[in-house]
């Protein structure tokens, strides 16, 4: 699902600004074809995915920017409060309604994650 999102070799961000248990939206383009993504990093594997919300298509990230993150596992939308599974995107609760993120295929790759 990732090829119309993110074209192959994009970079995208080092691995260390993803964090065990933790999430960080980067954007990718610019003007219309600008597209949100949220990275997370769980049990030391890399995942990434579109950042909107399946509950009313908002952006995951609360005011501050951060997207918060609950027991290392959890993405919690900012809006009002749908919660996804860190590793794969599955709704894990709120509004959501059992709809998850959609994923974006990415590598790894000399310390850094691109589009794949
Ligand atoms: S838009 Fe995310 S919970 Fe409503």
């Amino acid at each position: 699902m990732s090829g119309t999102l993110v074209p192959a070799g994009v970079r995208l961000a080092a691995t260390a600004d993803v964090p065990e248990g933790a999430a960080l939206v980067v954007h990718v383009g610019e003007g219309e074809g600008r597209v949100s993504l949220v990275l997370t990093r769980r049990a030391g594997a890399f995942h990434a995915f579109r950042n909107r919300c399946t509950h009313a298509d908002y952006p995951l990230q609360r005011a501050d920017g951060r997207v918060l993150v609950q027991q290392g596992r959890f993405i919690v939308c900012g809006a009002h409060g749908a919660s996804y599974a860190l590793d794969t995107g599955a709704c894990a609760g709120g509004p959501c309604n059992g709809k998850g993120l959609t994923r974006v295929a990415i590598v790894e790759r000399d310390g850094a994650l691109f589009g794949a």
